[in-house]
């Protein structure tokens, strides 16, 4: 059997949201408590959309100090940023060669970054997948937290982890570097796990606020879309205010916000915060207005996110901390990572 690992990653590119705070980061924090974890920026990938970035480096400190001040644990857990190890992108290139174009062509996020311009979105956009998956491998790590956008790229990691293991099963089993594992009721023999991904809850989707049918995100040209999680009190109420809704009053069951993204997307950021389910913040909120509502959303943002963004602050004035922090834990990764591709050369034959 494989030791339970957590693994997850967040680019360093642009502002992290509310989205990334609930649909990810808090799962983080909650998951280190009985798991082994590694947190990762994935900087590499920020290169996959866009090669030239103002300031790489400046975001990779703020998406560590983010983690940290959230209450991630860089003593416990391994936090670091993926440049630091170079066998991510040797496993990416192996399982390069391992997935099918045709895998690749079929993932959604692809065909909505690529956009209309196919033949010009990079390379590397198109094989985001692969290195993500080996991001994943390279510790074997069986359990990854993540929102529901990226639900099909863990599939994939799955597809990947498989076909690795049905095409050298023979290699792997001469070598015995197999371990045993159950899928489903089959129990099965391979060298990577079958990785589960942890999506859920209230907030595994948090929509934008102006528009319930995109998800928040770092990339929105609109500011007012999304809470970022350095906004101050005054910016998020207003954002809150500001949100789009419609003039009907709060259901008083989960069945009522079915044709109501907009105010379904709400009560979930409540519920998401609060901890409680959406059929409990509906059993405070149901039969009231918008305007009693955003109010308290507001407040109970501010309440949670406020003493992050404070902490942040404080972290980033220190970027020598940082470093020291993604320094030791770059080292220690650099060690389970190159373990694992001693493994990989010898069952491959390099
Ligand atoms: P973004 O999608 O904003 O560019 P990343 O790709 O770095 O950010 O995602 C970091 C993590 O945050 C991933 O686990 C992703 O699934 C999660 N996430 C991103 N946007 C949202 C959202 N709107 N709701 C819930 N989770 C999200
Ligand atoms: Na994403």
């Amino acid at each position: 059997e494989f030791q339970p690992l957590v693994f997850s990653g967040v680019q360093p590119t642009g502002n992290l949201h509310l989205g990334n705070y609930l649909g990810a980061i808090r799962k983080f924090v909650a998951l280190q408590e009985t798991n082994n974890c590694i947190y990762c920026v994935v900087d590499l990938h920020s290169l996959t959309a866009q090669l030239v970035h103002d300031d790489l480096e400046g975001q990779t400190r703020s998406i560590t100090a983010a983690f940290l001040a959230s209450g991630i644990d860089p003593k416990k857990h391994i936090v670091f940023n993926q440049a630091r190890v170079l066998q991510h992108a040797e496993l990416a290139w192996i399982f390069n060669c391992v997935a099918r174009i045709g895998w690749m062509n079929r993932m959604t996020q692809f065909k909505d970054k690529a956009g209309k311009d196919r033949e010009n979105a990079s390379l590397g956009l198109l094989a985001y997948p692969s290195l993500m998956a080996a991001d994943i491998l390279v510790y074997r790590a069986t359990h990854v937290p993540v929102g529901d956008d990226q639900k099909q790229h863990l599939e994939l990691t799955r597809d990947i982890a498989q076909k690795f293991n049905n095409d050298f099963s023979d290699r792997i089993a001469e070598l015995g570097l197999g371990v045993e594992m159950m899928m489903g009721e089959e129990k099965v023999n391979g060298f990577f796990p079958i990785t589960e991904p942890i999506i859920g809850g209230p907030a595994a989707r948090i929509m934008s606020l102006r528009d319930g049918s995109k998800k928040m995100s770092k990339s929105d040209p609109s500011d007012l879309s999304r809470i970022n999680l350095t906004d101050d009190a005054d910016t998020i109420s207003k954002k809150i205010k500001k949100a789009k809704t419609d003039p009907e009053a709060l259901p008083s069951e989960t069945d009522g916000l079915a044709s109501r993204p907009e105010a379904e997307n709400l009560v979930g950021i409540y519920a998401g915060l609060a901890e409680i389910s959406k059929q409990d913040v509906l059993n405070e909120f149901g039969g009231q207005q918008f305007s009693v509502f955003k109010p308290a959303l507001a407040d109970l943002a501010v309440e949670k996110l406020a003493p992050i963004a404070g902490e942040m602050r404080r972290l980033i004035a220190d970027p020598a901390y940082i470093d020291s922090v993604l320094r030791d834990g770059g080292d220690r990764a650099r060690m389970l990572a190159e373990g694992t591709m001693k493994s990989v050369r010898q069952i491959i034959g390099l």
